[in-house]
């Protein structure tokens, strides 16, 4: 029985379109740069090849997922992009910086009725999130379904991003608000 749970459990963890600590069988390709590489490229929808996924980062909807030039995604990070709707969840485009912990989301749990539980309510549509060129994402803030982070822009650590953010501005709190634009 052991036995059967165990093949059942590397099955899954070598086809899981989702990489993280919680699927070991492939996550510690992500302490060596080729093995990352190849793993990144295999489940990404695009992966760049200077883009580093670090140990202790989660990706859940990989295929559905895009990571250009330079990009690293840190320990922590949620990118949660499983769709049932959308081909592209998550675009990261080149020279995006993050820091560690930041939470991206591209869905809600409907909470329309109160006859039945939430758990069985389904979802709401998917709606994609944009991080564009250049643009630098704080440590542990959280991107909301439909986001787009404008090019060169600065979102401060712990927001939580519920509108989208133009290009060339920094904005920070909770909700995120544009607190300055760059170059003024
Ligand atoms: C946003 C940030 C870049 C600072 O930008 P800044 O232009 O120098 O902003 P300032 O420090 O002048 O602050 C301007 C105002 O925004 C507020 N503010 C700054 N950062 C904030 C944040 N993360 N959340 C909420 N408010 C913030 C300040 O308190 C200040 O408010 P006040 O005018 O009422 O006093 C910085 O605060 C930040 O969050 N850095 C992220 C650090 C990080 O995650 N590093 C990881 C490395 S990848």
């Amino acid at each position: 029985m052991l036995i059967i749970d165990i093949i059942k459990k590397i099955r899954y963890n070598t086809t899981a379109d989702r990489i993280g600590p919680d699927i070991p069988f492939t996550h510690w390709k992500l302490f060596y740069k080729k093995q990352m590489l190849s793993l990144c490229k295999k489940k990404f929808r695009f992966f760049s090849a200077t883009a580093d996924f670090r140990p202790g980062a989660y990706a859940i909807g990989c295929s559905q997922i895009t990571i250009g030039e330079r990009v690293v995604i840190r320990p922590a990070t949620m990118l949660f992009g499983e769709s049932v709707s959308l081909e592209t969840s998550i675009v990261i485009e080149d020279d995006v910086m993050m820091g560690c912990g930041v939470h991206i989301y591209i869905n809600n749990h409907r909470f329309d009725r109160l006859d039945i539980p939430l758990i069985d309510q389904g979802y709401y549509p998917d709606e994609a999130v944009i991080l564009k060129k250049g643009c630098w994402i704080g440590a542990n803030a959280i991107l909301l379904p439909g986001v787009t982070i404008g090019e060169n822009s600065v979102v401060g650590a712990g927001s939580v991003v519920t509108k989208s953010i133009p290009d060339g501005v920094v904005a920070a709190g909770i909700p995120a608000k544009v607190i300055k634009k760059i170059g003024q």
